[in-house]
C-alpha cells in the first residue's frame, strides 16, 4: 500500500492507493456505475478481474470509499505492456489531477514496474480520457501513438472507433531487476 502524503498535491493527502483483492469486485463494479459515462460490465466480471488481475489493477480510498480505480492487465502477447482497460474517478472528484494520479500509481504498482509501454484504447467521443492520457505521456517525457485498432464495425451495436493510445517506451526512476 502506497502512504500518498509524499510528494502529493494537498488534495490527494487523504487518499490512499492499493493493488485489488478479490473483496474489491464489487466496490468497483459500483465505482464504473457512479462514472456515469463507463461501459458497465457484469458485477461478475469486476470480481473475476480483482481476483484474477488484482495485481495489475489499482483503487484510490478516501475514508474508506472508493473513489477512483484503474482495471489494467499485461496483453499475453505484449508482457511489457500494461494495458488500461477502464479508468474511473468519481464526478465529484474530477479535475484535480486525481485521473493523472491513478495512472502513475498503477504504474508504480509491483506488477507494472517492468512494463515500458501503456496501452489503452479511447473512444473518439472521450475527450477527457484522450487528454489524461496524452498528459501522462508528457509527464514521462515519451510519445503518445494514436493506431487504428477497434472500428466501430467489430461491434454488435452503435459504437464509435477505439483507436489504440501507446505510450512509451517509458523510463523507470530505479533499474529494473
Ligand atoms: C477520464 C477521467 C478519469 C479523468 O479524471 P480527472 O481526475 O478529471 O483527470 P485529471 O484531473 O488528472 O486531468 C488529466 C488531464 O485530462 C484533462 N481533462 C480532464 N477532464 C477533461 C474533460 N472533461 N475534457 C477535456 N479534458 C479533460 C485535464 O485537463 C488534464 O489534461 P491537461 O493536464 O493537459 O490539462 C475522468 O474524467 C473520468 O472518470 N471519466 C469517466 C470515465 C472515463 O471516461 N474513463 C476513461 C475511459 S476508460
Amino acid at each position: 500500500m502506497t502512504d500518498t502524503d509524499r510528494s502529493t498535491p494537498h488534495t490527494h493527502s487523504s487518499i490512499r492507493f492499493r493493488a485489488a483483492t478479490p473483496d474489491d469486485g464489487a466496490a468497483i463494479w459500483r465505482l464504473v456505475q457512479a462514472t456515469g459515462t463507463l461501459e458497465l460490465n457484469s458485477a461478475y466480471f469486476y470480481l473475476l478481474f480483482a481476483t484474477d488481475f488484482g495485481d495489475t489493477c489499482l483503487v484510490a480510498e478516501r475514508d474508506g470509499r472508493m473513489v477512483g480505480a484503474v482495471v489494467g492487465y499485461h496483453p499475453p502477447r505484449h508482457p511489457d505492456t500494461a494495458f488500461v482497460w477502464q479508468v474511473g474517478v468519481l464526478p465529484e472528484m474530477r479535475g484535480h489531477g486525481l485521473g493523472l494520479r491513478l495512472l502513475q500509481e498503477w504504474l508504480e504498482l509491483p506488477a507494472n514496474r517492468s512494463c515500458r509501454w501503456v496501452t489503452a484504447t479511447v473512444a473518439d467521443d472521450n475527450p477527457a480520457s484522450q487528454a489524461l492520457f496524452r498528459r501522462l505521456a508528457r509527464e514521462h517525457g515519451t510519445a503518445c501513438e494514436e493506431l487504428p485498432h477497434f472500428r466501430p464495425g467489430q461491434f454488435p451495436h452503435d459504437h464509435p472507433a477505439e483507436p489504440l493510445f501507446r505510450i512509451g517506451p517509458v523510463e523507470r526512476r530505479t533499474p529494473r531487476s
